[in-house]
């Protein structure tokens, strides 16, 4: 069986202030009536071979998750509670060993749950074509054709082949700006989407090799676990003991049993304003708005409005985002530096 697992565990600061430590951007109705969480578990409902879905989150989460399966009417999920945050190569882990507890066969379909994807038939080609390589023992990735230099991503550079499923030749995760210029010049190389496909037997080798401690902590941690019905909480003391590591440095950056799969639908990390403002709908002077605003003689920019009327007058690439207690003001482009604005607040709190 197929397991669709969500890593619900991210914070989004950089997409302040909609997105707040108690209400992260993955359980907001950015785009529409359901949350960018309730999408991805509605995403691959129905497909063959699939099964239930697996939630990893924070304890700080839970509900939000809870409420969020409620909404959409899913009640098979097993919702897995991290009692601190490790980062996703345990979270990973976790699943892996949670699973393999009552289906050694388990396949993990890793999926983030903060963002856009528009899928078509090519999509579940791909994701098909990758799942027959998770069987057969490779840790797949997912490739997206990369747009400009972004060195929050991690890069794949494929081997030549027109398969569906590719060699992978080097992974970088997170590369210096000077690198990313390179590879997105030379054309080999995609985004990695931030999907994965393995099974859970493999995938614990493999990282068992790399990341010891990481298995070990997840296994401890899983078998000390309180479990009720639809939900296991990992025991705490275990669990502190993993190393906090993503499973891109843990893994991909390592393993030679890497593949790609790579995809060309619309996809979107929604990872800044830029970004949230490039996924949504414009208006003919390339605006999107969203709430109670008017703009004026204004191009190329995002209103957002939870309560007040906001009228943008004479701008052009700016965001303004008004929540209900904070309101942002900055250049489009200036949208990575959020980050430092939460850190900044944080510390003046
Ligand atoms: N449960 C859980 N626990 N989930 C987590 C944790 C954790 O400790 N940390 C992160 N997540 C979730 C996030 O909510 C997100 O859905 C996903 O795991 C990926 O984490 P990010 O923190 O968003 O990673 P990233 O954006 O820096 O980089 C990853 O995604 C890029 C594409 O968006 C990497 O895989 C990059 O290589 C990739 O290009
Ligand atoms: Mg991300």
């Amino acid at each position: 069986t197929v397991y669709p697992v969500i890593l619900a565990g991210g914070k989004g600061t950089r997409l302040w202030p909609l997105s707040r430590a108690d209400k992260p951007k993955q359980f907001l109705p950015m785009h529409g009536e359901h949350s960018l969480f309730q999408r991805t578990v509605q995403r691959h409902q129905g497909m063959d071979g699939i099964g239930r879905p697996i939630i990893v989150c924070g304890d700080n989460d839970r509900f939000q998750v809870d409420d969020g399966l409620v909404g959409i009417g899913v009640s098979d999920a097993t919702v897995i509670v991290e009692p601190s945050s490790r980062n996703t190569a345990p979270a990973i882990a976790a699943a892996a060993e949670m699973l393999l507890r009552d289906d050694p066969e388990a396949i993990l379909f890793v999926l983030p749950s903060d963002h856009l994807v528009g899928t078509d038939e090519s999509y579940f080609k791909a994701v098909e074509a990758a799942i027959a390589a998770a069987r057969a023992g490779k840790m797949v990735t997912f490739g997206v054709l990369p747009t400009h230099p972004e060195t929050g991503y991690g890069y794949i550079k494929a081997g030549a082949s027109e398969d569906l499923v590719r060699p992978v030749e080097m992974f970088v995760e997170k590369p210096p700006a000077g690198d990313a210029v390179r590879m997105v010049a030379d054309g080999s190389y995609y985004w990695n989407a931030g999907f994965f496909a393995f099974s859970a037997r493999a995938l614990l080798d493999e990282l068992k090799a790399y990341v010891p401690d990481v298995v070990d902590a997840a296994a401890s941690a899983v078998n000390g676990a309180t479990v009720v019905p639809g939900t296991v909480t990992l025991a705490a003391a275990a669990w502190k003991a993993a190393p906090d590591i993503s499973i891109d440095y843990a893994l991909f950056e390592r393993t030679d049993k890497a593949v790609v799969a790579p995809i060309s639908c619309r996809w979107s990390d929604v990872g800044s304003w830029h970004s949230y403002w490039d996924s949504l709908e414009k208006d003919d002077s390339g605006n999107a708005v969203r709430g109670k605003a008017v703009t004026l003689e204004t191009k190329d920019s995002l209103i957002v409005s939870q309560r007040a009327e906001v009228v943008a007058l004479g701008l052009e690439k700016i965001a303004i985002i008004a929540a209900e207690d904070a309101i942002l003001v900055c250049p489009l482009d200036r949208s990575q530096d959020v980050k430092d604005v939460v850190s900044m607040l944080k510390e003046k709190a």
